[in-house]
């Protein structure tokens, strides 16, 4: 049975349910990554930042016969973001293969194309099941990122300590535990407007104005996502000439996640991006006791970065692809299938 389910209202027993199918459902497609846990779940599948949505639904298994509730099998959300719904969707691998995600994207879809959305994105994990299923239901693959997993404990540390202090005269770096300070959140934004060269994948939405900003700061914080910056400082004019933002999320706190790495053009080819990413490593080192790994998600085209952080160790792990639809489209292609 699918129905739409509120993560704010939940009980603990169907949030508890539901991380056992996340994490059941990470041990047979990605059995490298770390389980979740419960801290903070609830806030993670409930928060949002202004002017989004998220609605979510669960596929609940049938009461035992002691009258206690069944398991949370399957899962599905959809983000309301622009003009696009970026969805999310889990079966647990005892359930796969009946039929139940294709109901759940079902359900997502109709609502998406009710409140009048173009289009619905999904993010794919390659050698994973969700390719040959996403390609069922008439997705196209648009973009393809390749995820990097650096192993800290086959870091060199002095040589990263060099690394870290290897940056021409002109510049310095700022470690920044939470978020950049108020006083330079302009000039942070700014170099984040400048260049939109993220690491990151398109569907997360990046912060380019200071409002947005603080926005998105506040929400990974109500997520339970605690964000690192560390940024390089323009002395001269007082700009932010580079940033690389690492978040730790206590829902996996011995992984953490590399988001946004940015070099502004005019500051490029001073061994800002080496070095900040060095920085931070460093920093995390004494700052986060459990971290044992960091990922990250790169363009593959995107050779520079590619050629840093395969410098600090990094190794490719999977492909990670964007796929789309148009909704009408889908909605009528799963409707005729029925
Ligand atoms: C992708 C996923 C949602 C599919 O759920 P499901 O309930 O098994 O899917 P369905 O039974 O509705 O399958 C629909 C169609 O998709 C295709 N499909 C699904 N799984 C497939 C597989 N393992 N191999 C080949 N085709 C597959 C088939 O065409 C299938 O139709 P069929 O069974 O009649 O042949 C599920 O495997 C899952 O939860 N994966 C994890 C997704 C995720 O986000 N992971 C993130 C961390 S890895």
């Amino acid at each position: 049975m699918v129905r739409e389910w509120d993560p704010r209202t939940a009980s603990s027993a169907e949030i508890a349910s539901l991380l056992d199918t996340l994490n059941a459902v990470l041990a047979a497609d990605l059995p490298q990554d770390p389980p979740w846990r419960e801290r903070s779940m609830r806030e993670y599948l409930a928060e949002v930042m202004p002017g989004e949505r998220r609605i979510s639904w669960v596929a609940q298994a049938e009461p035992a016969a002691d009258g206690s509730p069944g398991a949370i099998l399957g899962h599905v959300h959809v983000l309301l973001l622009g003009d696009i719904g970026v969805l999310e969707v889990l079966v647990h691998p005892s359930a796969r293969r009946t039929g139940l995600g294709r109901d759940l994207v079902l359900t997502a879809a109709r609502r998406v194309y009710q409140e009048g959305f173009q289009s619905i994105g999904v993010e794919v994990v390659g050698d994973t099941p969700a390719v040959a299923f996403y390609e069922s239901l008439g997705f196209s693959k648009e973009y393809v990122e390749t995820r990097s997993v650096l192993d800290l404990s086959g870091v060199d540390w002095a040589e990263l300590a060099e690394m870290a202090t290897g940056i021409s005269a002109g510049y310095h770096l700022q470690f920044h535990p939470g978020g950049p300070p108020d006083e330079l959140i302009e000039a942070y934004a700014r170099a984040k407007a400048e260049v939109r060269d993220v690491e990151d994948g398109e569907l997360r939405p990046s912060s380019y104005d200071p409002e947005r900003l603080r926005d998105s700061l506040d929400c990974l914080h109500r997520r339970g996502m605690k964000p690192y910056i560390v940024l390089a400082l323009h002395e001269q004019t007082g700009e932010v000439a580079g940033l690389t933002e690492v978040v730790v999320p206590v829902q996996h706190p011995t992984r953490a996640d590399q988001y946004d790495t940015i070099v502004v053009q005019d500051h490029r080819g001073y061994g800002i991006d080496r070095a900040i990413k060095a920085r931070m490593l460093l920093e995390l080192r004494s700052a986060e006791a459990e971290l044992t790994e960091v990922q990250t998600w790169n363009a593959q085209a995107n050779e520079a970065m590619l050629k840093v952080n395969a410098e600090l160790g990094y190794r490719p792990d999977r492909e990670w692809c964007e796929y789309s639809i148009d909704v009408a489209e889908l909605v009528h292609r799963l409707d005729a299938g029925r």
